[in-house]
């Protein structure tokens, strides 16, 4: 263990997965470098402390009921959490910085999700300072301060059809990849990033999980119209010192044995993340393409990610069969020791930020399917920029995905992704080593929070 510092850093995740996980990382790469952590969480999704004894866990009541708003509108929930969690989290910290108690160290710095709103407000009456952590990406990140002007050019609510046209003020978007551009009311979803963008602008900071080398155009460009201190200090997973879990779901582990029993580099891994739901359709033809891509395969499939709970009773034999014979199905994997594997040989993602990162981070080339908010944005640059995974441009039909996964898994194509896929694992090794621009800019966050004595 290394020495601790008389400083305590409070951290205060958004209460879903993806935002979770990113949140407990940076937490667990500041306490290796000598600071305490406080977790303060919500009741709602809370992580689990015994995953993290080295943190002290404090929970507030959000006292948000799961039957106010579907679970799926993420964007009502986030709204619903910035009313609900704003007194209870100003309460809990008054009253960590007043009595200190079981964390005695005193609290030197708040870094709370941007997606919250109230919290740098909240600080700044208590006169501690708030960072703020962006846990997706740069470029989604300019894409949503430009959104305003996408609105106005008339980009939302449009006629489906033009959906794959261009985007000519951010190429090489298609209409298609906006965040929210196909809702018929993307007001809220709109206000969400507004605020967030906001948030980040009048911080006196915000942390990245990405690296300089990845996204540094989109960097510079966010650093033009949000003049903060920033610190590009990803990917978190590779600066981690400990892999602790942060999942909210029990992590299945005999998909690691059955991958050691796989040919290497053979496997497709799939996983749409921990929101998105898919169709009784949609189910079924992924299933299909699977089994018709005649490749083994590792799926997750969540509780509750299917619209029809008997999806698996009714599919048909021949995908049965294939299931038997080289699939495996789980209800949640260690995702990041998947990637890591030796017998995966790409990812079927839908590119929320820290699957694409994670997949980048080891290297395994993705195929895209991108479902909503910055999943567009994340999945054309893995595609189209950076050039290291397919899209699934030509939709969701079994012949389709069949065809995709060849291309990735058995063809020169596919090789050629893996090379260049090689090649940003390795950019992001250099980025987090010792001298590297994320080591550099780790070293640069910490003088930054111990000036604010
Ligand atoms: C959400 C949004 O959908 C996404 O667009 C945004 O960028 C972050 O918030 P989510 O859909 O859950 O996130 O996707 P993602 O960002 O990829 O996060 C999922 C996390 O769960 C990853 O860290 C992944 O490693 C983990 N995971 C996923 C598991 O540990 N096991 C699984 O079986 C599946």
């Amino acid at each position: 263990m290394n020495q601790r510092n008389n400083h305590r850093l409070v951290l205060f995740p958004l209460p879903f997965q993806g935002h979770i996980n990113p949140m407990l990382q940076l937490g667990q790469i500041l306490h290796a470098r000598g600071f305490s952590i406080t977790i303060l969480h919500t009741n709602f999704n809370a992580p689990d402390p015994s995953s993290h004894p080295h943190f002290v866990f404090r929970s507030i009541v959000s006292d948000l009921d799961r039957s106010e708003v579907p679970i799926s509108d993420i964007p009502g929930l986030i709204s619903l959490l910035n009313t609900r969690c704003a007194s209870p989290f100003e309460e809990h910290l008054r009253e960590m910085m007043l009595l200190p108690g079981g964390d005695a160290v005193p609290i030197t710095c708040v870094i709370s999700d941007s997606l919250f709103s109230f919290t740098c407000g909240v600080a700044e009456r208590l006169k501690v300072r708030a960072l703020t952590l962006r846990t997706g990406g740069a470029t989604s990140l300019h894409v949503y301060t430009i959104l305003p002007v996408l609105k106005e050019k008339g980009y939302f609510s449009i006629d489906g059809s033009r959906s794959e046209e261009a985007v000519k003020e951010f190429p090489p978007l298609l209409v298609r990849d906006i965040p929210g551009f196909d809702l018929q009311k993307p007001e809220m979803t709109l206000q969400l990033f507004d605020n967030m963008v906001k948030v980040i602008k009048s911080s006196p900071g915000v942390i990245f999980n990405t690296f300089e080398e990845l996204e540094h155009p989109a960097l510079t460009s966010v650093r033009e119209v949000l003049p903060v201190p920033d610190f590009v200090i990803g990917p978190f997973p590779k600066c981690c010192v400990t892999s602790s879990s942060s999942s909210l779901l029990a992590e299945d582990r005999s998909c690691i044995s059955w991958l050691d029993k796989q040919p290497l580099k053979s496997v497709i891994y799939v996983s749409f993340g921990s929101v998105a739901v898919v169709s009784e359709a949609e189910i079924l033809e992924i299933a299909l393409g699977l089994a018709d891509s005649e490749q083994p395969f590792l799926w997750v499939v969540r509780p509750r990610s299917v619209r029809d709970p008997e999806w698996l009773q009714k599919s048909p034999s021949h995908f049965l069969e294939a299931l038997e014979r080289r699939g495996k199905m789980v209800k949640w994997a260690p995702q990041m020791e998947v990637l890591a594997h030796p017998a995966v040989g790409a990812f079927w993602t839908h590119n929320g930020w820290n699957s694409t990162l994670e997949s980048i981070s080891e290297g395994v080339p993705m195929l895209c399917m991108p479902c909503f908010a910055d999943q567009g944005v994340n999945a054309r640059y893995v595609s189209d920029v950076w050039r290291v995974g397919l899209h699934l441009n030509g939709g969701l039909e079994r012949e389709n995905i069949a065809r995709a996964i060849k291309r990735l898994l058995v063809e020169r194509e596919g090789e050629e992704i893996r090379e260049r896929a090689l090649v940003l694992k390795e950019k992001a090794n250099a980025s987090v080593r010792l001298g590297g621009s994320s080591y550099q800019a780790l070293d640069a966050l910490i003088s930054h929070i111990l000036s604010f004595e």
